[in-house]
């Protein structure tokens, strides 16, 4: 049985708000799955980048040519028998509905956790600095992942191992062909 007959996922879009641990998650993630990792915020084009380091936000506008770019990362990966993890915001279901595009073995990994412990983590993080009021923002643009995106919901309290291993398990409960993952399949 091939990958897509048994639904087994070629990649994972892990989403969230900014400090949800989408980076950190999703390098775990890829590290335990023997997958390929990637940021998706290195697809966007130069302009986006250019936009960005001026301290301009983005538009919706802006940001098709990017969310498209990962769209097509997943195809080639997918195409080529590859397997990635990639971390994204992915706050709209409209900016879902790209990258997914219609595929079955492409799943959305949604972190979900408190403003008041995500902001605890921002405060504590290394090495970035947070705007005041970004998080609220993020907040008000976040459109949890609805039943029909068919998401796997992880909570982001445990430690970065304990949410990994639940989104290994929820995903292995939604197979066809029981667990006992091998390396670069789940
Ligand atoms: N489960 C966890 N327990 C404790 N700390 C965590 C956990 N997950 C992530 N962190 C910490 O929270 C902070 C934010 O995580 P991370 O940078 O991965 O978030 P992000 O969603 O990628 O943010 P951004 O959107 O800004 O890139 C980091 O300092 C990270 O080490
Ligand atoms: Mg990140």
């Amino acid at each position: 049985m091939n990958d897509k007959a048994c639904g087994a996922p070629c990649a994972l879009i892990v989403m969230g708000v900014s400090g949800s641990g989408k980076s950190t998650i999703a390098a775990r993630l890829a590290e335990r799955l023997g997958w390929t990792y990637e940021d998706g915020d290195r697809f966007h084009p130069a302009s986006n980048v250019a936009k960005m380091s001026a301290g301009h936000p983005l538009t919706d506008a802006d940001r098709w040519p990017w969310l498209q770019a990962i769209a097509d990362e997943i195809d080639r990966v997918c195409l080529s028998g590859g397997h990635v993890v990639i971390a994204c915001s992915a706050l709209k279901r409209a900016y879902r509905e790209v990258l997914v595009h219609g595929r079955s073995d492409v799943r959305i990994v949604f972190l979900s956790g408190t403003q008041t412990l995500i902001a605890d983590r921002l405060a504590r993080r290394k090495g970035h600095f947070m705007p005041p009021g970004l998080l609220d923002s993020q907040f008000k643009t976040l459109e949890p992942p609805a039943g029909d995106e068919n998401p796997v919901t992880v909570s982001i309290e445990a430690p970065v191992d304990g949410i990994v291993e639940d989104v290994v398990r929820e995903l292995k409960n939604g197979r066809a062909d029981g667990p006992g993952p091998a390396r670069n399949q789940i």
